[in-house]
């Protein structure tokens, strides 16, 4: 592309993925522009994380694309997408706790360019002052938020173009997911294009510029995050159609988020 600036984007393309012999993604379609946060909301069981995994090389894709730049990454190994310059930020919070967090971080600096790792470190440093504060400390001795942290650092220090977060705030007090807010905010800023799957719709939207809405493996809605905001309805009964994917008997925390898009 000469003149004028290309506009990047990763792009999930018909992505459909299988689980269990299930395909529990089903011709999924997603854009993640650079520079911008897009919210991925959707009740427990939709296939969110499926996707993400997906994305990220952790599960192979049946069919379908994962294109940046034109490349299509879908179906190579983690670490080589990450390469590319898409980092995933599984759900869990996985690290190694035995581990101090200066190590953890080291891990997640393993394989990258020597310059480029340093670089990440510095910036995650900067961005998460209280993980800087606590790299002696054993990884398990971390707060629910500072292990968020840790895990949103280790995504970020490989300098990622693209960042796929999976439930930001799960479990985390109000007070600590107000932190986070900021340097979701700041990746952005700084030209990351951030998938964001997160249960608070408040969060969510505050921060993106468009959303989707998953069910049953599938896109139920997609549209500018504002139109979801000022139209609690559409949230309402996006949350709380119940394909036959679903199942799950426990009361979906759908309702208490789609209270909250009134405060
Ligand atoms: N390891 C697994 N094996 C088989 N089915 C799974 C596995 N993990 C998740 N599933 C099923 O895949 C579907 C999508 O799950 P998931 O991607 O975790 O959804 P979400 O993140 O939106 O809650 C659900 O029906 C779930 O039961
Ligand atoms: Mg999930």
């Amino acid at each position: 592309m000469s003149g004028g600036v290309p506009v990047s984007a990763l792009s999930l393309s018909g992505l459909t993925v299988e689980r269990g012999g299930r395909a529990v993604v089903r011709d999924v379609s997603i854009e993640v522009p650079a520079a911008q946060v897009t919210a991925l909301l959707g009740p427990n069981g939709a296939g969110k994380s499926t996707l993400v995994l997906s994305a990220g090389g952790v599960l192979r894709p049946r069919s379908g694309a994962v294109l940046l730049d034109g490349t299509d990454l879908a179906g190579r190994r983690p670490e080589r997408i990450r390469q590319a310059g898409v980092a995933i930020v599984p759900e869990g919070r996985r690290m190694l706790s035995d581990l101090t967090v200066e190590d953890n971080l080291r891990v997640a600096m393993y394989a990258l360019p020597r310059p480029q790792a340093e670089a990440g470190r510095a910036r995650v440093l900067e961005l998460f002052p209280q993980i800087a504060r606590r790299l002696p400390a054993p990884a398990r001795a971390l707060s629910g938020g500072e292990q968020q942290m840790l895990v949103l650092a280790q995504a970020l220090v490989s300098q990622p173009r693209f960042m796929l977060i999976d439930e930001l705030s799960l479990g985390l007090a109000p007070v600590v997911v107000s932190r986070l807010i900021p340097v979701i905010r700041a990746v952005a800023d700084g030209g990351t294009g951030v998938l964001l799957i997160e249960q608070f719709a408040t969060v969510a939207l505050g921060l993106a510029s468009r959303a989707y809405v998953m069910e049953g493996g599938r896109i139920r809605f997609s549209g500018a995050a504002g139109e979801l905001r000022s139209n609690p309805e559409l949230l309402r009964s996006a949350y709380l159609l119940r394909g036959s994917a679903g199942g799950g008997s426990a009361p979906s925390p759908a309702r208490g988020h789609a209270g909250n898009l009134d405060g």
